[in-house]
């Protein structure tokens, strides 16, 4: 079992950090694209056979540090009667239901448990289980009020102990637009949730990230929830950070993922730049400050997955790579983009 991300999830000493990155099942793999072509995206994340064999392709592909269940934040919505509307160019919209209703969690995500349960028996690598933060999964629902905050953290504080019970490693917990709030609404609509949740995760010993975009400005009253990890976008540098979190909580990040869009060089530069700066620290987790974007080419994920592991490696690591520009070598199993 590579255990990397639960060893720095704990601050305990890597021979180097782990890496996975957020949306790493998706559109810019051509094997997602393959069978996304033939079924619906709420179809995928419902069908634990076909759910399962999509978490597990970036780690067989391109040799990811840990799995993260392939399914969405927002099917914590349809435990309240909300349907997945998904079009084509407007994304993700839920429907809300003729009048209100309130399922049973584990009958009505019982598919997410078959898929974890499914997944176990083979994985080599951590099991990451996940949720929305309550006033991001609001938001989509159209419901910021407080008793809508309270229904959904207590419904997704029942769907993070039913996957956990299914078999997963360690918890994120996406509150991907609880940064885009000014301070006091940030204290009194995001804050008061994610401490139920990590007050309620935590005693189960499965380790708790907390992420948000544009979290940066909130680490003070972020550490004071004692999560287990915090995961940055770029808006800050990764040592300037480490500074500022206390020692015992790991932090996870930060490389913009529009750097694995462009030139392999300025790729190079800023994934040194990051290595470099957090050498020696320990609680430190390799990932992109947002998810992959759908048109990056797979050949600079492989490049930036091989960077991260050979860095370690004094000689005929990274330096020796970005001296030579040679890129990593192919996995012959993936296609590349033409
Ligand atoms: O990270 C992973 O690989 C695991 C699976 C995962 C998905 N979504 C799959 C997905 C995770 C962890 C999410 C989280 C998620 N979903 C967030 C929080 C993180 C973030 O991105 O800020 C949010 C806000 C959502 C809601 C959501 N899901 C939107 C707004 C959309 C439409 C926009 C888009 O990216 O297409 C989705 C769809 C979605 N979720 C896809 C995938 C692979 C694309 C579906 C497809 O077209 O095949």
């Amino acid at each position: 079992m590579n255990d990397l991300l639960l060893k720095a999830l704990k601050c305990e000493p890597v021979s180097r950090p782990p890496i996975w990155l957020h949306r790493q099942a998706g559109r810019f793999l051509p094997q997602y694209r393959a069978i996304r072509a033939n079924h619906s995206f709420r179809t995928l994340i419902g069908t634990p056979h076909l759910a399962a064999q999509i978490t597990m392709l970036p780690v067989d592909l391109l040799g990811m540090d840990a799995a993260i269940l392939f399914s969405d934040i927002l099917v914590i919505a349809e435990v309240f009667g909300f349907a997945f509307d998904f079009s084509d160019g407007k994304g993700i919209r839920l429907k809300e239901p003729e009048e209100e209703i309130r399922r049973d969690v584990h009958e009505a995500l019982s598919y997410v448990s078959e898929t974890i349960k499914l997944l176990k028996k083979g994985l080599k690598v951590p099991l990451i289980g996940f949720c929305g933060g309550p006033y991001t999964v609001s938001t989509y629902m159209q419901r910021t009020a407080p008793q809508w905050l309270e229904k959904i953290t207590r419904a997704t504080i029942e769907y993070l102990r039913m996957q956990i019970k299914a078999g997963v490693d360690a918890i994120q917990v996406f509150d991907s637009w609880a940064g885009k709030l000014g301070p006091l609404d940030f204290q009194k609509l995001s804050l008061p949730y994610l401490k139920k949740i990590v007050d309620a995760i935590k005693p189960t010993g499965i380790p708790v990230t907390l992420f948000g975009r544009g979290l940066t400005r909130y680490v003070k009253e972020l550490v004071a929830l004692e999560p287990t990890a915090l995961a940055f976008d770029w808006e800050k540098e990764m040592s300037e950070l480490r500074r500022e979190v206390p020692a015992h909580i790991a932090i996870q990040g930060n490389l913009d993922p529009e750097l694995l869009c462009g030139s392999i060089e300025v790729l190079q530069v800023k994934t040194k730049a990051i290595l470099d700066s957090m050498k020696g620290e320990k609680g430190f987790i390799f990932n992109l400050g947002h998810g992959v974007l759908p048109h990056t080419p797979v050949e600079n994920v492989q490049w930036l997955i091989q960077c991260v592991k050979d860095y370690h490696l004094t000689k005929g690591g990274i330096e020796q790579r970005i001296a030579s520009g040679l890129p990593p070598e192919r996995n012959p199993n993936l296609v590349p983009r033409s």
